[in-house]
């Protein structure tokens, strides 16, 4: 292993690398080059160690399995931390710590955390790599499953280190498994720190640094996705006048070849990598896909929106993946990926629940148990994942690279909500569009630990993601009215697939079918598409959704058309009462609009 300082002359990188192997103590200092034979020694030594399987070529070429220590399955948002220096300025939603505090935390953490375990220098890129808002990262880890999935996630290597050299600005990102080995111990194939309260995944907004320390799991441990492209982003997002959200994008095509980019933002594991790459089952219509989980907008020469995906590739939540619900995902998970905490099948592939594909016989759980489909035990996590590489998605968007991003028309906010929220319906401005991205509210998924059954707000489908106080946030997005002309920003949309009937039925099919929502949504930025006023928002009147062979009764797409007004009374009250959290710091277009809703619905 190369233990040079890369091919870098960035004085202060290569002073950087020094002072954290001071502190850290690892065996060797390796700086990753990008390249396809690093990767190859790197998986080849996983599976020496026992941390990655390799899975049939055949089948699934030069592809892995990895299974997680049981503690570490998913995003520890009680142990992720915004330290800026005021605790006012993280808001209510972040959880907050003295910065000088939080540092000489971790500078007992990080002691010696690294013994006995290389320590690798990604340097990555979010964004491509001439794009006006691309940030440079440099991840320190001693993980090389950190080091694989980064690969397939990021721009990274030798390219971004000439780029720093033009620089010299980078954005700090430590990571440690927090496992270091006495001399002579033997390792595991998942190190990480099994007791939570000893996990820490930190946020310096004054020097926008990231550490993270004591957990493996991507969203945990990839440092350039949640840490850098959501929460230090948004913060200098706010700084620089741009956005940075937690959104897919797409792009659909109508059948006379008139293109619309959209980007739709709902929580974790709530379909969005499904709705990226869907599927329409609309004849004619076309969608390809430019990102399934982050955007960075900016505003353009032309007074439009543009986004752009910083990620290279895709961390998708595996069970529910299928055939049916989202065939573009199988196909691009079919070779040069990564897999985590699923079923490791007879033949060497993988399986997971709702996969569409019979269950083996037998097989190896995610904890590494022998499982059979009826031993009463989920084979695979249910935030169990796959990383696979954007460019492989057989509807990539031509433009998914583009540095100038693609203009968008719509934003959608959504959320998994049983009742009240009706499949869709369109703001009456933008900041009425606005209010309802912060009024976003969601039933929780397993896509973070410990977190309460039931509707939570999610603002934006920002709240585990926003670095800064939300209520100026909301503010940040309301000012893009001053910063461009209004009638240039996309229109706001609300969407809710997961509708059920009284019965517990879902009302609505979902998937390809989610092609007639886009449909109408496309003909309302055209001016076509018709609705009806109602005291939440323009909703498609009963015949403005193309329902051309749809199986979708009558009275089922009345009911998830209807606006129920008690269920959306109780809906302003939850929202007021999570208001109340951002006090002086709400701006009073959104406290307007909320009054102007109970207004509109019958209230005070
Ligand atoms: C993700 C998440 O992994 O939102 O994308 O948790
Ligand atoms: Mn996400």
């Amino acid at each position: 292993m190369d233990t040079k300082p890369g091919h870098t002359k960035c004085e202060k990188l290569i002073r950087w690398v020094e002072e954290i192997a001071k502190l850290t103590q690892p065996n060797a200092v390796h700086w990753c080059d990008g390249s396809q034979k690093e990767y190859d020694e790197l998986c080849d030594l996983m599976v020496k160690h026992g941390t990655f399987i390799k899975l049939n070529e055949k089948l699934r070429p030069n592809s892995y399995l990895a299974r997680s220590h049981p503690s570490d399955v998913a995003r520890v948002e009680d142990r992720t931390f915004i330290c800026s220096e005021s605790k006012a300025d993280a808001g209510p939603t972040n959880n907050w710590a003295d910065p000088a505090q939080m540092r000489a935390e971790l500078r007992e953490l990080f002691k010696g955390c690294m013994a006995g375990r290389t320590m690798y220098v990604i340097p990555f890129c979010m964004g491509p790599m001439d794009s006006p808002i691309a940030k440079v990262g440099i991840e320190i880890t001693d993980s090389p499953y950190v080091v694989a999935n980064m690969r397939i996630m990021t721009r990274m290597g030798q390219a971004v280190l000439d780029k720093l050299d033009g620089t010299g600005e980078f954005i700090p990102c430590v990571h440690s498994v927090g496992a270091p080995l006495k001399p002579g111990q033997a390792d595991v194939p998942w190190p990480c720190e099994p007791e939570v309260p000893r996990k820490h995944i930190v946020h310096f907004p004054s020097d926008r640094s990231i550490w993270s320390y004591g957990s493996g799991y991507g969203g945990n441990a990839l440092l350039g996705k949640k840490c850098l492209a959501l929460r230090i982003a948004s913060i200098a997002a706010r700084a620089e006048g741009w956005m940075a959200e937690h959104m897919l994008i797409l792009c659909l095509t109508s059948p006379e070849g008139k293109k619309h980019y959209m980007c739709a933002a709902f929580p974790s594991a709530c379909g969005k990598t499904n709705l990226a790459m869907m599927q329409p089952t609309l004849p004619g219509w076309k969608l390809t896909c430019l990102g399934d989980d982050i955007a960075w907008l900016r505003i353009g020469r032309d007074g439009r929106l543009y986004a752009m995906n910083p990620e290279t590739g895709f961390f998708g939540v595996a069970p529910g993946t299928s055939e049916k619900t989202n065939p573009n995902a199988l196909a691009t998970a079919a070779r040069n990926s990564i897999f985590t905490n699923v079923v490791l099948t007879p033949e060497n592939d993988i399986w997971w629940e709702d996969m569409g594909r019979p269950a083996p016989a037998k097989g190896i759980d995610w904890q590494g148990q022998e499982w059979t489909p009826d031993c009463g035990r989920k084979g695979a996590h249910p935030n169990s994942r796959f990383t696979a590489p954007a460019s492989q998605c057989p509807v990539i968007d031509p433009d998914w690279e583009n540095p100038r991003g693609v203009p968008i028309s719509a934003f959608i906010f959504g959320g998994r909500r049983a009742s009240t929220i009706p499949l869709v319906y369109e703001g009456f401005s933008w900041e009425h569009g606005v209010f309802m991205g912060s009024a976003a509210g969601s039933e929780t998924t397993a896509a973070a630990i410990g977190l309460a059954a039931g509707v939570r707000r999610d603002p934006m489908a920002m709240l585990p993601f926003c670095g800064y106080h939300m209520g100026d946030y909301f503010a940040h997005w309301l000012s893009f009215a001053q910063r461009t002309d209004r009638s240039k920003l996309p229109k706001v949309f609300f969407a809710n697939w997961f509708r059920k009937s009284a019965d517990g039925k879902w009302l609505w099919p979902g998937f390809g079918e989610n092609s007639r929502v886009l449909k109408w949504i496309c003909e309302r930025i055209d001016g076509t598409g018709k609705a009806v006023k109602t005291p939440i928002g323009w909703l498609p009147t009963p015949d403005a959704l193309d329902t051309n062979g749809l199986k979708v009764s009558r009275p089922e797409l009345a009911e998830l058309l209807s606006v129920d007004v008690e269920g959306w009374k109780k809906e302003a009250d939850d929202v007021a009462e999570n208001y109340a959290k951002f006090g002086d710091r709400l701006p009073k277009a959104m406290a307007d609009e909320l009054k102007a809703l109970r207004q509109r619905l019958g209230g005070s």
